[in-house]
């Protein structure tokens, strides 16, 4: 039998994994910040969607740009889940073991991970359909647009269950960092620990108040909208431009 060599990979893995993860979960927050601006408003969202398409740089323009950034994200969602597979229980046993484990801690950190591996295995399906969606057509993101693609387009019910999976995993992740990195921390561990768990709920709370409130205002836009589906929205002071 071979003998075993200690490799330093797996640790450089567990790193780049934490640092992927860090980066989607914070990038996440932007997101919503981005996506929830049309709670402000169907002009307000139309200014954030051309920002990004480099209109307010270049006087037109670039879907190709959002296009771009969105196969970033997909890449690094790749890296991140290609990692995490090595987390993932690979047989019966693993998967028993695992239980018996979880039985015999009682713990809420011990629970927590099982619906990080679940709602992360359902990111690989989820996550890619709207990523590709936004990829192929990045020049319809826009108040009309995108409101007639989750009503019309009848993508709501899965962006519905993607935002639970985001901010479920995403937030115990970032507790799961905190824990593993001891930063944050408030004295010892005990509190921090109190203290963190409070603070995940608040803001698992806070992100999916904000993801249903934005997801409904597309719905209700997109049923208003269905009558002329694939017409985009044009601002006022632009309209009489054209
Ligand atoms: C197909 C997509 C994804 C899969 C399969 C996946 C899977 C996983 C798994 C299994 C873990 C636990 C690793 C461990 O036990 O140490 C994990 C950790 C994590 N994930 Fe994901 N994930 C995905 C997408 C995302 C996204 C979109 C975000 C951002 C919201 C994210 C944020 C995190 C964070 C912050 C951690 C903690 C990192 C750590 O413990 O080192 N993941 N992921």
């Amino acid at each position: 039998m071979k003998p075993l060599i200690a490799s330093p990979w797996s640790a450089r893995f567990d790193l780049l994994q934490s640092l992927s993860g860090l980066f989607l979960a914070l990038f996440m927050w932007l997101h919503m910040a981005f996506v929830s601006s049309i709670l402000w408003g169907e002009k307000a969202f139309w200014t954030v969607a051309r920002f990004f398409e480099g209109y307010f740089f270049f006087g037109r323009s670039l879907p190709w740009l959002v296009s771009l950034f969105v196969a970033c994200i997909a890449a690094l969602i790749a890296v991140h889940a290609l990692l995490a597979l090595r987390k993932f229980p690979a047989s019966w046993q693993q998967y028993r073991a695992f239980w018996e484990h979880r039985q015999r801690l009682a713990h809420l950190d011990t629970n927590l991970w099982p619906l990080q591996v679940a709602t992360g295995f359902l990111m690989f399906f989820l996550a890619s359909v709207h990523l590709y969606d936004l990829f192929i057509a990045p020049e319809q993101i826009g108040p009309y647009g995108s409101a007639d693609l989750v009503w019309t387009g009848r993508t709501w019910p899965l962006l519905l269950l993607l935002l639970f999976c985001v901010e479920v995993h995403g937030l115990i992740g970032l507790y799961r960092l905190a824990l593993k990195w001891g930063w944050p921390s408030f004295g010892d561990p005990q509190r921090t620990r109190r203290i963190l768990r409070r603070l995940l709920w608040v803001l698992l709370v806070f992100f999916l108040a904000m993801g249903l409130l934005t997801l409904g205002t597309f719905i209700s836009l997109g049923i208003e909208h269905a009558p002329r589906a694939g017409e985009p929205y044009v601002p006022s002071g632009m309209q009489e431009a054209l």
